[in-house]
């Protein structure tokens, strides 16, 4: 396999909004950012993935770009964004910025343009339909609830927005638009940057057709957009037009609905489209059957299940991205783990996962500290359109309960990602000065950075120690992986293997106690305790381990037969 950068990288995600706010206005900006530096650079990441900061009327919080060359005025301004840039390359970070083409702002200048008349130079730059039957063109549904479809009175036409109204579906079938998103890719990456997180990169290609989903009213048409019938030869234009005349480009599509068989596809190392997928089905567990919002239980076989695939289809060709929340997702520890009584045991259990597994991890904010969801008491006190756009649907229209569609916000809603970076005890966690523009989660004056950096049993410094033994490790990033106790209830065992090097990790994923014991394949004549979530005895053996509530370790062996 060959090596990169990439590969050996550990990403951290900020999403600005919410990191740390320089200006009292009580929203995170560039600034905020350039000042949090040093924190990164302590942590040991290299690579900061930043969420939208360009130009927006943030009707999805800069997922709806209505300027892709200009930066947010809340954010700064673009004198700061390069500082900011310098700053990071000067500690060895490199930038890789949000890709948000499947859809723009519908106060992106083509949209303005495109609405403006059926024959405008423009119109094609969008997805417009006539009606059928006196309703919209297909019966889509849109992720943020309703209609995938707008009437727009000027011209008599619908066009498609697969998000929020004001977020249009560009059209790639217009080369023209194409070439204008390349144009723009290269006017950052010859700013300096260092790649792209592509934002919903496998739905920019339609049928074109664009059949209904089905006979109900309002239906997911997904099996129309996801992965549709140019999505590689768009992507290998893209590569070839704008990717391939850099070096060392670090890309990423976040891919809603793909499969292991097709990240194959998109990251083979001689496809040229894309380094890495972020793929789902893992953060579609603890769904039922009526989607996202339907909570039911989850069991590590599911989760492991998962990984496992994962781990195996992409093990020689392709790579694989390790992340268990990011900003459109709930934090990981109260998910995933415990976020009461075990929680600095079960986040250290989690990331111990996450840096083991074959794959470049990702940290989204806060997780590095053990952030954990925030239960507001009301639906006044959300900012997500996401969430607000299904409570009004759900209790306004389904007739449901406040209690229980506010039950699946606490489990489920966005907002939980969104709450400010908790830095330290002071008001609004050292947030901001000002007024916050999501409140801060409550437990702030107990988990904040601060008392993390600190504390040398903390979740950070957990972290900390994980990412240098990455950088110094290179069975971490190249070993071959191996699922160890296949069906087991609640351990989740693996080893990685490079060359004659051995490492076994052993993972209890709950708070009940539980015995390992050590399969036959794996006697060894001594080993070596790389890195656990407890106090070990080093010389314990381990035919037979009693696991403690989300114990992790991780053991070098030597001498296995
Ligand atoms: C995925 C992004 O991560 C999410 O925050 C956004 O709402 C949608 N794509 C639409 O851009």
């Amino acid at each position: 396999m060959n090596k990169a950068f990439w590969k050996e990288a550990v990403v951290y995600q900020i999403y600005p909004r919410s990191f740390k706010d320089s200006n009292g206005d009580g929203i995170g900006d560039l600034r905020g950012i350039i000042s949090q530096l040093d924190y990164l650079k302590d942590l040991g990441v290299n690579v900061v993935w930043l969420s939208p900061v360009y130009q927006s009327p943030n009707d999805d919080n800069g997922y709806d770009i209505s300027h892709y060359q200009a930066i947010m005025d809340e954010f700064g301004t673009i004198a700061d964004w390069e500082e900011m840039l310098e700053e990071m390359h000067k500690r060895g970070i490199k930038l890789i910025m949000d890709l948000v083409v499947n859809h723009s702002s519908d106060e992106h200048d083509w949209f303005v343009k495109s609405r403006q008349s059926k024959d405008n130079p423009y119109r094609d730059y969008y997805i417009w339909r006539p009606g059928k039957d006196e309703r919209e063109p297909n019966n889509w549904v849109s992720v943020f609830s309703g209609s995938a479809w707008e009437w727009d009175e000027k011209t008599g036409e619908y066009f498609l927005h697969i998000f929020s109204k004001k977020q249009p579906d560009l059209n790639w079938e217009n080369p023209k638009l194409r070439q204008e998103i390349y144009d723009m890719m290269k006017w950052w990456l010859d700013k300096g940057i260092d790649g792209f997180r592509m934002d919903v990169i496998n739905f920019i290609s339609k049928v074109p057709e664009l059949p209904d989903a089905g006979t109900e009213r309002y239906a997911w048409g997904g099996d129309y957009f996801m992965n549709g019938p140019r999505i590689h030869e768009f992507l290998q234009e893209m590569n070839r037009e704008v990717l391939s005349k850099y070096d060392d480009v670090m890309t990423v599509g976040e891919m809603p609905g793909v499969t292991a068989e097709e990240a194959k596809l998109y990251t083979g190392e001689n496809r040229n489209e894309l380094q890495m997928v972020f793929q789902f089905e893992h953060m579609d567990i603890g769904s039922g059957p009526g989607g996202k919002w339907d909570l039911a239980p989850w069991t590590l076989h599911q989760l492991r299940g998962i990984l496992h695939k994962w781990q195996e289809g992409l093990a020689n060709d392709g790579w694989n991205s390790l992340y268990l929340n990011n900003h459109d997702q709930p934090r990981m520890v109260s998910r995933f783990g415990d976020d009461g009584e075990h929680r600095v045991e079960s986040a250290k259990m989690l990331a111990t996962l996450l840096h083991t597994l074959k794959g470049t991890p990702y940290i989204y904010q806060g997780e590095e500290i053990g952030m954990t969801n925030v239960k507001f008491d009301s639906i006044d006190r959300y900012k997500d359109i996401e969430t607000l756009n299904m409570y009004r649907d759900a209790v306004g229209q389904q007739g449901k309960s406040v209690e229980q569609v506010m039950e699946s916000i606490y489990v489920k809603g966005r907002d939980n990602a969104r709450t400010p970076m908790q830095w330290d005890a002071s008001d609004n966690g050292g947030f901001t000065t000002g007024t916050p523009w999501i409140e801060t989660n409550s437990n702030y004056t107990t988990i904040n950075a601060e008392l993390a950096v600190q504390d040398p049993q903390s979740i950070f410094n957990y972290y900390k120690k994980l990412i240098a033994l990455r950088k110094r490790h290179d069975i971490m990033v190249y070993g071959d992986y191996e699922l160890l106790l296949e069906n087991h209830d609640s351990i989740y065992a693996y080893t990685r293997k490079l060359g004659e090097e051995v490492w076994l990790v052993i993972l209890n994923f709950f708070k009940e106690p539980v015995k390992f014991e050590l399969p036959a394949q794996l006697h060894h004549e001594s080993r070596e305790l790389i890195i656990s979530n407890y106090e070990v005895d080093s010389k314990e053996s381990i035919a037979s381990v009693s696991l403690r509530p989300y114990e992790a370790r991780v053991y070098r062996l030597q001498g296995v037969q």
